[in-house]
């Protein structure tokens, strides 16, 4: 199997081929969504709410993607590796950012990094890209500036907003990301970046006009159970099978049905 590279998701979307890309946190996810052939993973900042257990993505340090992202890189033989730069570690400082995208592939052995927002964090891209480390933009629902918006609902329905993040996305592209991902926007403005911009774009809640999709493993596996936006599909019910796995696993203990003598030494 071949690695999947920056050049080869921009040859994906020149082909209409869709993109598909999930998060994963660990080495035995990874093991089992890049075995499956997924073919970007990202070690999402979102391992704050789905790992950690925070009700938002700002408490996650660099320390701790970076332990993320070196536990998927060792489960991947394929997916191009995406690791989002924590809240903290790149905004208002371009050598802060190098630095924190540097350890992130110095120390993970990641192959990009992705950061929120646009023509704020420009010098930090630029620095970033300078060095020879690809970066993916995030632009629409942006969590790390919760406390700004201070909802999760759909962003950039209004006029100027969606004509702030339209500019946003050729800039990020003109600066050199490689691709974008867009969240929680309108799909018709979602389709008028897509069509704009050479770059691949990303969607999640950003409908179907996009060249690619992501969503979290955890939600769309049916693990996380409170968390259901419409534009979450589930395709299984994890927290039911493992439920049940683990009750049984209970039920025998206490009935001394395990371990049998087959299972004992
Ligand atoms: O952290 C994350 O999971 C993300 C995706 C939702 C794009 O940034
Ligand atoms: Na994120």
């Amino acid at each position: 199997i071949k690695l999947i590279t920056t050049h080869q998701l921009q040859a994906m979307k020149e082909r209409g081929e869709k993109i598909s890309m999930l998060t994963a946190y660990d080495f035995s996810m990874a093991t089992i969504l890049d075995g499956a052939g997924v073919d970007v993973l990202l070690v999402g900042d979102s391992a704050s709410n789905v790992m950690a257990g925070h009700t938002t993505t700002l408490p996650i340090t660099l320390d701790q993607m970076i332990y993320h992202a070196s536990s998927v890189v060792r489960g991947v033989k394929r997916a191009l590796v995406v690791v989002d730069l924590p809240f903290g570690s790149y905004q208002g400082n371009s050598s802060e950012a190098l630095r924190s995208a540097i350890r992130i592939m110095k120390e993970s052995g990641a192959h990009a990094i992705k950061l929120e927002g646009g023509s704020e964090i420009k010098d930090s891209v630029i620095r970033i890209l300078s060095a020879g480390v690809p970066v993916m933009g995030h632009l629409g629902l942006t969590p790390q500036s919760i406390y700004k918006f201070g909802t999760y609902t759909v962003r950039a329905r209004e006029e100027q907003e969606a004509k702030k993040l339209l500019e946003d996305a050729l800039l990020l592209e003109e600066l050199g990301c490689f691709a974008l991902v867009l969240e929680k926007i309108p799909s018709e403005l979602a389709r008028r970046v897509a069509e704009g911009l050479r770059i691949p774009v990303i969607g999640i809640g950003a409908g179907p006009a996009v060249d690619g999709q992501v969503l979290v493993s955890h939600d769309l596996l049916g693990i996380t159970k409170e968390f259901k936006p419409r534009f979450l599909r589930r395709y299984a019910d994890l927290h039911e099978v493992m439920t049940n796995a683990v009750s049984n696993y209970i039920a025998d203990v206490k009935s001394r049905d395990f371990p049998s003598a087959e299972e004992a030494y």
